[in-house]
């Protein structure tokens, strides 16, 4: 499974690769508003941190708009995926720029319909969106599951990112159920690495090492 870093701060995407676990990054229009940086200034900068697929999402709404943007936006670096809505005319999008072979990420998908839809107009990725799911009382994993049977009954070549990620037991459900990518908060991943057992194991440790004769 691979794991994305959904954020446009900087200072945490650095931090997080030097982990050594982060295979590429997700943004949106909101997350790179709340880096309170410009896009360029943004994107400049995590192509040089992270070598792997890299999510920039498109603002048009018709398709025309969005192939012209995706078609800049992959002018950028090898390595962009352009995020196109879940919409008719970002399905429209998604079969003209998986034909000029320009990879992209169907954002915004709430159900298995949808996302069956992205795949067939030949999406790179789809990124189904849990925590909104689950906040408006839906079980969004549900539908994690029920993309993964369809992928698989298919031989669906687009990988599913489990997207709208809210704490970690999101992660093990999402990786147990076989989903390609989830894309995490930096909150969450920190969340991830700790377990109080192992902060006490390591003091103990380090405290009986004292008592070794030198
Ligand atoms: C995915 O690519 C999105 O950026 C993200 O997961 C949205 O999640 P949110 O519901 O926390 O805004």
């Amino acid at each position: 499974m691979q794991i994305f870093v959904d954020t446009a701060d900087l200072d945490e995407i650095r931090e997080l690769a030097s982990w050594g676990v982060i295979d590429g990054v997700t943004t949106n229009p909101t997350l790179i508003a709340r880096s309170g940086r410009s896009f360029k200034e943004v994107v400049d900068e995590i192509f040089k941190i992270v070598d792997g697929p890299i999510s920039l999402e498109v603002v048009s709404e018709d398709a025309e708009g969005m192939i012209k943007e995706a078609k800049e936006l992959a002018k950028i670096h090898k390595n962009v995926v352009v995020k196109i809505p879940m919409t008719v005319e970002g399905l429209k999008a998604v079969k003209v720029l998986s034909r000029e072979g320009i990879k992209t990420n169907v954002t915004l998908v709430f159900s298995a319909n949808q996302a069956l839809l992205a795949a067939k107009a030949g999406a790179t990725y789809v990124s189904p969106f849990i925590g909104r799911l689950d906040d408006i009382g839906n079980e969004g994993m549900q539908i994690i599951e029920e993309i993964v049977d369809i992928f698989r009954n298919y031989g669906f070549k687009t990988k599913i990112i489990v997207s709208s990620v809210r704490h970690p037991i999101h992660v093990i459900q999402a990786a147990r159920l076989g989903a390609d990518v989830v894309t995490i908060p930096p909150t969450v991943l920190r969340k991830m690495v700790k377990h109080p057992l192992t902060d006490i194991g390591v003091k103990r440790f380090l405290e009986d090492w004292k008592r070794v004769p030198k």
